[in-house]
């Protein structure tokens, strides 16, 4: 018999936004309802999960999307009017079979999608894949608190539950609008209408943003759903998931696993920029200097792309302290207990990994709403240090080291440690059953099952 409760989650492309919102697709799913998970043509045989079925719509580059579009805007442009016209298709091919869709799920990225719910009459609901922190700054940015762009002689501002904000812990969309004014349009875009959403799910959880989860809930019809990890990092199912089942590049096999295998407990330091993030050339070179200079193992993900980067001699220089990889299962290497510390540039997904996982952060910020993650990891949660940057804007290689002193030994060490398991244990809390975030995900699945109308 065809489940009731049908639920399409409609992801934006890329590895950062693909993970959260097919994991919640899956969890959906265990919950009974039946979920699929709609991507791009071009991402769509990237993914596998069990009880999701997995389904094509178009942005209108069919054949590799984003890298062939001429600008951010023409990209999100095309993608709201040709994902419109092919969500709706395949909305409505669903319409007459025994399963017809209840609920619209989609990515903060898209925010037409809410139309096309409202035009075929079933629930619309957002994940936001930012911090509940981050969400709330661009709504107060939209109220008037601060024009754009923000001046450093405007700051600190104050935003209710968040601490004082400087220059350095602004969303780079807020703080150089001019250079990222598409993706902040569809992010104030976004913003203006969540009060018309029938959920408004964000992942994280009530615990660690608990002013917010009050502030917001007056707003909107808000639901902290996560962290939706893997089931086998955050419920304590041993036979769970290890991955999310999205990914765009091939990991590397058992080779990190197995190396870190050889390692004494806390001793490695794993370094990642998540997916997108471009590092200056000389910051590259910075952090090599450092992690020769530290004396540690360590693991570094450059990507294909950032691999000419590295210093000439870096490669042939780290022959039994380090690995570089291209891309791993960062899950299963932040779940080791070998590793003792993550070089991260705070994407949201990494952050919540690390303080699921209890992982130990020295926070070096690119671009987004990473230097907001970082003030938090840094002040709020105390799981970690920030790197600071010169006046040319890099972190320097003694910078480095010295964070990962204070990460990895001493007094502070210790702190950011007690921290880092506690974080772990409530992250796990929030999602096992009973749970901040369980409870809210239940609520939602009861009213799917129920039906509309
Ligand atoms: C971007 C933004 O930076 C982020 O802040 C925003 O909230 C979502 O989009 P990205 O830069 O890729 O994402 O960073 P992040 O959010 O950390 O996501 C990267 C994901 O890739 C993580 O889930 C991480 O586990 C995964 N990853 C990274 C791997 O699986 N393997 C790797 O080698 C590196």
């Amino acid at each position: 018999m065809e489940k009731r409760g049908h639920v399409l989650v409609l992801t934006y492309p890329a590895q950062g936004h693909i993970n959260p919102l097919l994991q919640f697709a899956k969890r959906l799913a265990s919950k009974g309802l039946k979920a699929t998970f709609a991507t791009t043509h071009y991402t769509v045989n990237s993914i596998h999960a069990d009880g999701v079925d997995v389904r094509p719509i178009s942005d209108g580059y069919d054949d590799g999307g984003f890298k062939h579009a001429p600008s951010v805007e023409a990209y999100l442009e095309s993608f709201k009017t040709v994902g419109s016209r092919t969500v709706t298709e395949l909305i409505l091919e669903f319409k007459n079979s025994p399963s017809p869709v209840d609920c619209l799920v989609f990515d903060s990225l898209l925010p037409w999608a809410l139309d096309v719910a409202r035009e075929l009459g079933v629930y619309g609901a957002v994940l936001l894949t930012n911090s509940a922190s981050v969400c709330s700054m661009y709504w107060h940015i939209h109220q008037g608190l601060l024009g754009l762009p923000v001046k450093p002689e405007n700051l600190p501002v104050v935003f209710p539950g968040v601490p004082p904000l400087g220059f350095s812990d602004m969303p780079s969309f807020l703080a150089q609008p001019a250079d990222h004014s598409a993706y902040l349009a569809t992010i104030m875009e976004k913003i203006e209408c969540l009060d018309q959403h029938d959920w408004v799910f964000v992942n994280t959880f009530e615990e660690l943003e608990s002013e917010l989860a009050k502030a917001m809930s007056g707003l909107w019809p808000v639901e902290m759903v996560g962290p939706v990890l893997p089931s086998a990092y955050v419920d304590g199912q041993i036979e769970g998931d290890t991955d999310y089942g999205g990914s765009l590049w091939k990991p590397n096999g058992d080779q990190c696993l197995n190396w870190l295998d050889t390692k004494p407990p806390k001793t490695v330091i794993y370094v990642s920029f998540g997916s997108m993030a471009q590092i200056a050339a000389k910051q590259v070179v910075e952090i090599a200097r450092a992690l020769q200079g530290s004396n540690k193992h360590f693991i570094w993900v450059v990507r294909e792309s950032e691999n000419d980067k590295l210093p000439i001699d870096f490669i042939s220089s780290i022959d039994q302290i380090g690995l570089v990889v291209a891309w791993c299962n960062q899950l299963e290497v932040l779940a080791h207990e070998a590793v003792g510390c993550f070089i991260t540039h705070c994407g949201w997904n990494s952050t919540l990994e690390a303080l699921s996982l209890g992982v130990p952060m020295v926070a070096m910020p690119q671009w987004s709403d990473q230097p907001a993650n970082a003030k938090f990891v840094e002040e709020v949660w105390r799981v970690g240090v920030r790197g600071k940057k010169d006046e040319e804007g890099i972190v320097r290689r003694e910078e480095v080291e010295r964070c990962i002193r204070l990460v990895m030994k001493g007094e502070k060490s210790e702190e950011i440690w007690r921290n880092a398991s506690k974080w772990k244990e409530n992250a796990k809390r929030a999602v096992s059953k009973g749970g901040s975030s369980d409870k809210n995900i239940n609520k939602f699945v009861e009213v799917l099952l129920k039906g509309k109308g």
